[in-house]
């Protein structure tokens, strides 16, 4: 077990909220930002001191649309990190942007702060989706971002894209991923749409407004997107994540090896993982504004598991990965078994491959990964139980 950690910066504002986003958002009309930055150091002061054996590894800014935070903001944070722990040159500093000019600073000032690597939010190539996913971008603004961060100072980025909104053919999503033949790619993330309780696209699903994408078709767009994408060299790492070699997200790798991470921030996780001790510890942080800020200078409840979770974890975050998880690694930390004869049986369906060493999905796995992970970690069964 390496001894890394990552940090999360969450900034949970947005100037416009997306119907179809459920993460922990908030309008930038009621924005705060010396304030929650504020409570975000407050955090960060208290904390740290679980964290001093390791070494940090990545930065992460993340939301929302942390690229709203005034750049002097930022660059305090990043001064206060830099005093609390060594901050190596190849520390992965990354913040989330959308690709909008007027709600990103230069990319050259973005750099002398420290970041190095940028997370675009493109979501599409269609003039048509972006519209129903209430983007303020069109498929000629998102090209010309890109072609702006290309020449920039910051050569390592990745992109976002959602596929499967409303009534997307497999065509359609076709012409969209031949526009990145042409970019200079390093990083993709691709999401199949979720239409998630408490967003407009909810009730605009129920009323028959927007159509969910069928089975047949989400199929046959995840394994276009893997072929596509692999043919232009950017090899699939993680379930929904793509990339050239060396330029794999070194801050999500830490949350699918279940490494250690601290979440700043209202809504922020984090995990804190000593084997060698036998110590597994995980909290998040009150969603609201009020409620995180009321909660700093109080002792915090960390969620204390046994290190049997820290196995299952391994399994739920690891079987992500194309690489799967060590088994070996992971018996050595605790035994345990599970059933050769299910194993069999997946393995002769073509939905896992594996050895004494190591355990992953296939591609055809990957298709029904959230049913076959579960089960899964179900069928654990711990020697000393
Ligand atoms: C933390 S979000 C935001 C980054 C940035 N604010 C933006 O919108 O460009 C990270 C990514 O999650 C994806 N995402 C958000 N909601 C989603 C949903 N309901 N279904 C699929 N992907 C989603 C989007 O691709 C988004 O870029
Ligand atoms: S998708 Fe991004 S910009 Fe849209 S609401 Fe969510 S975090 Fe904000």
């Amino acid at each position: 077990m390496s001894n890394k950690f990552g940090i999360y910066i969450h900034i949970p504002f947005c100037t416009t909220i997306c119907p179809f986003c459920n993460f922990n958002v908030y309008s930038s009309n009621s924005a705060d930002y010396d304030g929650l930055v504020g409570l975000l150091l407050s955090d960060l002061k208290s904390k740290h001191v679980l964290f001093l054996n390791k070494d940090l590894e990545s930065i992460h800014f993340g939301g929302g649309t942390p690229s709203l935070l005034p750049t002097k903001l930022i660059e305090k944070i990043l001064y206060e990190i830099g005093t609390l722990f060594s901050v190596k040159s190849d520390c992965e500093v990354t913040i989330e942007i959308n690709p909008y000019d007027k709600e990103v600073g230069e990319p050259s000032t973005l750099h002398d702060l420290g970041i190095n690597r940028l997370s675009i939010g493109l979501q599409s190539f269609s003039d048509k989706k972006l519209k129903v996913l209430g983007r303020d971008s069109t498929k000629e603004s998102n090209l010309a971002f890109v072609s702006k961060i290309s020449k920039s100072s910051i050569e390592n980025f990745s992109f976002d894209f959602i596929f499967g909104v409303d009534k997307e053919s497999l065509e359609d999503w076709e012409k969209e991923l031949s526009y990145l033949k042409d970019l200079d790619v390093k990083h993709v993330s691709t999401y199949c749409l979720t239409i998630e309780e408490s967003t407009p696209f909810w009730k605009m699903r129920d009323r028959g407004y927007i159509d969910e994408v069928k089975d047949d078709v989400f199929l046959g767009m995840t394994n276009l997107t893997r072929i596509f994408l692999e043919g232009i060299g950017v090899q699939q790492y993680e379930i929904s994540n793509f990339s050239k070699p060396s330029y794999e997200s070194k801050h999500n790798m830490l949350y699918w090896n279940s490494e250690s991470y601290l979440g700043l921030g209202p809504g922020a996780h984090s995990s804190l993982v000593d084997l060698e001790k036998g110590e597994y510890s995980r909290w998040s942080n009150p969603k609201s504004i009020k409620h995180y800020r009321d909660s700093l200078g109080k002792s915090f409840v960390s969620n204390v598991l046994e290190i049997k979770e820290y196995i299952r974890d391994s399994f739920m975050m690891g079987l992500r990965l194309k690489k799967g998880v060590n088994l070996e690694r992971l018996r050595s930390i605790k035994d345990f078994k599970i059933n050769e004869v299910y194993l069999k049986e997946l393995e002769c369906k073509k939905l896992i491959c594996y050895d004494s060493r190591s355990l992953c999905l296939t591609n055809s796995g990957f298709n029904v990964s959230n049913k076959l992970i579960f089960e899964l970690i179900e069928s654990l069964e711990f020697m000393s139980d």
